[in-house]
């Protein structure tokens, strides 16, 4: 099959086309023709080299972990879906080596979903990784709802716009940060106020709009706005952090639970999403389609870290 992939670690001209063998269904899998492939900070870092202590890596390898496309081959004992069916996954798999910048991926269909009827295959792929992402750190206690206030840092990137509407969706009150080109997009997501962190600090702006601080912060940058979002979080409130750990010691100090979630693969959570998608309360921006052999441009414009939304290629 034709398939980009890293044969050692390094920059985005390690990305090269190959020939490999197709992938074959194992037990509980299902082999799943790729008509769509999501693109991922992770895909990059994962090429960089950023995730080898974390999760076992083999070459060659390729990249990939969101996928929407055609159910083609059951491997045995898999029976959750037919063949020819439209299924999306974030397929993210024990050793990072068989991923979706190919034309075939094998996936366990535990993790496998059935695609949203309202979506192509292009906007489907863009979905799994980061909505995930965005719902399970949502999910964490104290619940959000009616009467609380969310922050969402990067709120126009791919997890960012995912997780301004799914806490519009719970009722919660929603601040979104993003750059002056983004203001107008992420107001149309539904959030309550835009913040715009190139004219003034994001927290002083923060402080004018809710001055009595926020419940919950998504945190998709890390670094020293993680640490500035200590600064507006109210007593009792949670920051989530999905780039670095928050700090254990000043969380105690201000009182506030913190924490780092790792999105897991999870077919109910997808369901969920498909189902939100479905009745209109979520949606995606792909902000461009590249094709397969182009997945070093995606990774270059991904890695510059100011996508609209989400990239995706298509095989
Ligand atoms: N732990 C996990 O499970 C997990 C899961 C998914 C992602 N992640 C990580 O989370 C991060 C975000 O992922 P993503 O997919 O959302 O990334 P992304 O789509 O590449 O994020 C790009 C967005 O970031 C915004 N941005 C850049 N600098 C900003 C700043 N200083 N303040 C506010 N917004 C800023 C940009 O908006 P402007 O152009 O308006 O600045 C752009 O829309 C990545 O590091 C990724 O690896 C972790």
């Amino acid at each position: 099959m034709r398939a980009i992939a890293i044969e050692e670690f390094g920059g985005p001209e390690k990305l090269k086309p190959m020939t490999l063998p197709e992938p074959k269904a194992g037990r509980g899998e299902v082999l799943v023709r790729v008509v769509a492939a999501g693109v991922n900070p992770v895909d990059w870092k994962i090429r960089e080299g950023w995730l080898r202590t974390m999760l076992p890596h083999a070459f060659p390898l390729v990249p990939g972990w969101d996928v929407a496309g055609t159910v083609e081959e059951l491997g045995e004992s898999a029976t959750r879906f037919r063949k020819g069916e439209r299924v999306w996954a974030y397929a993210r798999k024990p050793v990072v080596q068989w991923g979706a910048y190919a034309e075939w991926i094998a996936v366990p269909e535990a993790i496998v979903g059935k695609m949203p009827s309202k979506l192509l295959f292009e906007e489907a792929a863009s979905v799994p990784l980061a909505a995930l992402t965005a719902l399970q750190c949502l999910r964490r206690e104290p619940a959000l709802g009616p009467g609380k206030t969310a922050l969402v840092l990067a709120s126009a990137g791919g997890v960012g716009h995912f997780g301004v509407q799914l806490a519009r969706n719970a009722g919660a009150r929603v601040l979104a940060v993003a750059g002056p080109r983004n203001q107008e997009f992420v107001l149309g997501l539904g959030a309550d106020a835009a913040i715009d962190y190139t004219r003034e600090d994001w927290s002083d702006a923060v402080d004018r709009l809710c001055p009595e601080g926020v419940d919950f912060v998504l945190d998709a940058l890390g670094g020293e706005d993680q640490r500035k979002a200590f600064d507006i979080v109210k007593p009792g409130g949670r920051i989530v952090g999905i780039v670095g750990d928050p700090d254990a010691d000043l969380a105690r100090k201000r009182e506030v639970a913190a924490d780092f979630v790792f999105a897991e693969p999870s077919s109910e959570d997808l369901a969920f999403l498909g189902g939100l998608v479905d009745s209109g309360r979520l949606r995606t921006e792909v902000t461009k389609v590249f094709p397969l052999a182009d997945a070093h441009e995606a990774q270059k414009l991904s890695q510059a870290g100011h996508v609209r939304g989400k990239l995706v290629l298509v095989p």
